[in-house]
């Protein structure tokens, strides 16, 4: 196959990208992005500030600007993110308690309606736990507000969108051996155990100096799959953009059946929100790195 897509949908996976919608009038973007990739997450434009900027009033302009390029064009999307502790409106960072609580599950509910059937898969809940050797979770809002927040999430979304998966979604739980995916683990287990309704979860896999690819990312991928879940490579960039790490990366999702795709979190360097890391697979002039040769040899 010719492209990222094409091959990729040659074992029933997609290769997706985010897009920003400031750049869908870019043409060397817009001509990569629509001839490489099968799948779309937005960049920003689904987050919370994005979609209900004041509380009570939701706005889908940006969203929709990236979901109907995505559907006029063929691909399919990934929803990018519900409940998260980052890019929250002001109204929101003040709210605590159960206020919080009722706001995280109206906002849920109002997003998840409005995109009903749409979305493929849902990020329900970002980057809920904590970095370090610690395996706990993340202090915030909505953590303050209760362990059982994430729980809470999902089921919410379940009710918003039964035909959407519902995925966990962070970053630096790709190395088997790290507390933080330990503790993403037994969350998962807990949740599969218990009904709670989970169905995907999503490694961001930003790879850079402090978080360095290791080739027990299959082992974790694996692990994860055995539980029930899809798994899926959601923001994937890699700090120099290594072939060799690209390839790696794309051959440990080949090889778990349960892994679902591979989404890259930009198109050319210049997209990417670390463009002095050159993490992506074009440059910026819109040529194809030699990291891209290797993804597309893998797949
Ligand atoms: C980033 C975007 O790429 C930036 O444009 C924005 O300023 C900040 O957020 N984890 C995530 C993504 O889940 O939503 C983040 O995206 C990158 C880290």
């Amino acid at each position: 196959e010719s492209t990222l897509g094409a091959a990729a949908a040659q074992s029933d996976r997609y290769f997706g990208v985010a897009i920003a919608s400031g750049r869908l009038n870019d043409s060397v973007y817009t001509s990569i992005a629509n001839r490489e990739f099968n799948s779309v997450t937005a960049e920003n434009e689904m987050k919370i500030d994005a979609t209900q900027p004041q509380r009570g009033q939701f706005n889908f302009t940006a969203g929709d600007r990236v979901y109907n390029w995505a559907v006029q064009n063929g691909k399919q999307v990934r929803g990018h993110t519900l409940a998260w502790h980052s890019q929250q409106p002001g109204w929101m960072q003040s709210l605590s308690g159960g206020e919080l609580r009722r706001a995280m599950t109206d906002h849920i509910t109002g997003v998840m309606t409005h995109y009903r059937g749409k979305i493929v898969e849902w990020d329900v809940v970002n980057e809920a736990f904590a970095d370090g050797g610690s395996g706990a979770r993340r202090d915030s809002n909505l953590q303050r507000s209760g362990n059982d927040w994430i729980e809470v999430a999902f089921r919410a979304a379940r009710a918003a969108d039964p035909a959407a998966k519902l995925c966990y979604n962070d970053y630096n739980v790709e190395n088997w051996n790290s507390a933080k995916t330990q503790a993403m683990y037994a969350m998962v287990r807990d949740f599969k155990q218990r009904g709670v309704p989970i169905d995907c979860v999503g490694f961001q896999a930003h790879f850079n100096e402090g978080n360095p690819y290791n080739s027990n990312f299959r082992t974790t991928l694996q692990s994860f799959a055995a539980l029930g879940v899809d798994v899926s490579v959601t923001e994937l960039d890699i700090q120099g953009a290594s072939p060799a790490t690209f390839a790696n990366v794309t051959n440990d999702c080949l090889a778990v059946a349960r892994c679902v795709g591979i989404t890259v979190w930009g198109v050319r360097d210049s997209d990417s929100w670390r463009s002095h890391h050159t993490p992506l697979l074009f440059n910026n002039d819109g040529s194809k790195k030699p990291a891209y040769d290797a993804v597309l040899n893998a797949l």
